[in-house]
């Protein structure tokens, strides 16, 4: 008689027992939701390309973050989109800018139960829609756009920001923004590093949201990294973890799995990655189309990037998930 030598079926048998082996949970804990909150607008404005998300107003930004906190997300992570650009972003570091009013709305709302984060660049409040100061041949000024970062800091530190979460991929960008907020005696303060962020066209959909369009129809290859390239992601990581930063992020998240698991193997320090615009308007669209099941695509993904590592993850699925009560 020819038998396997081992039954692996057995323990697929009944969801009870599939429960009880598990070796992954993705939990509502896990979670951050990316938020959009606009200046001088009335009613939230829906973003056609990523159904289901809304550029807010500071009125509805306070009632979602309260919803969120009531179904246990954890996390939120604001973006800001300016009535006024400049060649700047000067509205990044006012006071009175879009987010920093919006962080003092929802420490009032909130309190401590929900941690504020802060994407820290520059992109939605520049004319050019680029992360930093653009030189006039066109590229980055690195070090000039690194003192901007380290302004912005405060200005998120001033108005309550419990998480700031540097973006731009500029060298030397986490040891600038520590450096000013121990300097003002912020060093509770926790940095969120990008650290290994690539130059990635799953981007689009959230410009639509900040409504960024790089002028002259540029990219961020110059300062983003090249998708082809693993091993300098972790050299990316390693940099940022030296330079201060309390937690590092992989972005996007599904093209970059083994980046994720590689990273988790080698470093000891909180990992999250970012699930993009475009992974989350895939998904949507393909579902608006009856293609695919839109719910188990969700939870499949997303759990799989809790499954190559990461603890944290930025995802604009974040409410729906809570909702269908993981
Ligand atoms: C830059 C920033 C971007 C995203 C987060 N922070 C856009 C970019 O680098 O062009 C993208 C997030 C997404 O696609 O969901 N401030």
């Amino acid at each position: 008689m020819s038998f396997p030598a081992r039954r692996m079926r057995r323990l697929r048998r009944t969801p009870a027992l599939r429960r009880l082996v598990a070796e992954t949970r993705l939990t509502v804990d896990d979670l951050v939701a990316p938020l959009f909150v606009r200046e001088d607008i009335s009613a939230p404005a829906p973003v056609h390309s990523l159904p289901g998300v809304v550029q807010h107003t500071r009125e509805s930004l306070r009632k979602e973050v309260r919803e969120l906190a009531g179904l246990g997300i954890p996390a939120v992570i604001l973006f800001g989109i300016p009535a006024r650009k400049d060649a700047e972003g000067s509205e990044a570091w006012n006071a009175d800018g879009i987010v920093q009013v919006a962080l003092r709305d929802l420490r009032d709302e909130v309190g401590d139960s929900l941690v504020l984060m802060a994407d820290l660049c520059l992109d939605e409040y520049t004319d050019h829609g680029h992360c930093g100061i653009v030189r006039p041949d066109g590229s980055v000024d690195n070090d000039a756009t690194i003192d901007l970062y380290a302004r912005t800091a405060l200005a998120q530190a001033e108005a309550g920001v419990d998480v700031v979460a540097p973006s731009g991929m500029m060298d030397g960008q986490v040891a600038a923004i520590r450096a000013a907020l121990d300097g003002d005696d912020r060093t509770d303060i926790a940095i969120l590093a990008y650290a290994a962020k690539y130059a990635s066209a799953l981007y689009g959909p959230f410009r639509d949201a900040v409504d960024v369009t790089i002028a002259g129809g540029g990219d961020r290859k110059g300062y983003q990294q090249d998708w082809h390239n693993q091993r300098e992601a972790l050299a990316e990581i390693a940099l940022d973890i030296d330079e201060g930063a309390d937690m590092v992020m992989v972005k996007p998240a599904l093209a970059y799995l083994d980046v994720i698991a590689a990273a988790r193997a080698r470093f000891d320090v909180a990992l999250a990655a970012y699930h993009v615009s475009g992974e989350y308007a895939m998904v949507k669209a393909a579902a608006e189309r009856g293609w695919i099941d839109g719910d188990a695509v969700a939870l499949e993904h997303l759990t799989a990037i809790k499954r190559a590592g990461a603890d944290v993850i930025l995802t604009y699925f974040a409410r729906e998930l809570a909702e269908r009560g993981l």
